[in-house]
């Protein structure tokens, strides 16, 4: 196993090395992550994204955590008619990540919102937004809360992505659970119980990266 992920190594290796090559900024950002312990998304979960946003015809995403950027830019490249909303409440992270759509040459069609997805999520809401897609990548004992915001945002059809659902195996089995990670465990697991329980959405959970649930809001 690849540190604590979920799957084994060589399928991990594997599925990297057949992956297309990043050069440029993306490399940059995944070396820098990778040695400033920024969490981004792993280069099969944000791969999987860019597909589904192509499959799906996606052209306006909300996502909840931009952290310095990556997939944000990531998504937004996928085709030029795409728009990002991302959130992030790290000044720092923020900072950066702005500077990082202006290398992109995505600026223009993505906005950062700075705060708390807890504020930020419901003004988007009040506002009247409606979004193809919703990507939650943010504080995972947080999911739950930013739930209702989100179900009532995305348009029917569209896709609710939540990331890092399976937590290095921790939702799936007390045994890998960590004492002072059982808060986070149990309001994931909550989460996960919810989502694939709710008659308004079909969720799929898909064991790449960190674990992903797949959401479709049913338009029926
Ligand atoms: C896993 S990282 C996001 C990675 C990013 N989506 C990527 O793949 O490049 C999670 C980010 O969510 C931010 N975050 C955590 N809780 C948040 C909240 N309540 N509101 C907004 N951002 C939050 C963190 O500061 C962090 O930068």
């Amino acid at each position: 196993m690849i540190d604590d992920s979920i799957n084994h190594e060589y399928i991990i290796r594997y599925i990297r090395d057949v992956l297309p090559e990043r050069g440029g900024l993306l490399a940059e950002l995944e070396k820098f992550a990778a040695e400033r312990e920024v969490p981004i998304s792993q280069p099969e979960t944000i791969r999987l994204i860019e597909v589904l946003i192509r499959l799906g015809g996606i052209k306006n995403i909300l996502e909840v955590g931009t952290a310095i950027g990556y997939s944000a830019a990531r998504m937004a490249r996928v085709a030029p008619d795409i728009t990002v909303d991302t959130v992030e409440i790290n000044p720092e992270a923020a900072a950066y990540a702005r500077r990082v759509f202006e290398r992109a040459g995505v600026s223009g069609r993505v906005t950062l919102f700075e705060g708390d997805a807890a504020d930020i999520l419901p003004k988007l809401r009040s506002e009247g937004r409606e979004y193809d897609m919703i990507f939650v990548d943010a504080a995972k004992a947080q999911y739950g809360s930013f739930f209702e915001s989100c179900r009532d945002m995305l348009r029917p059809g569209g896709l609710l992505i939540s990331d890092n659902i399976l937590y290095k195996g921790m939702t799936a089995t007390d045994e890998l659970v960590l004492h002072r990670k059982r808060t986070i465990v149990k309001r994931l697991r909550e989460y996960v119980d919810m989502l694939c329980r709710d008659k308004n959405f079909d969720t799929a959970i898909i064991p790449i990266g960190d674990g992903m649930a797949l959401s479709v809001k049913k338009t029926d």
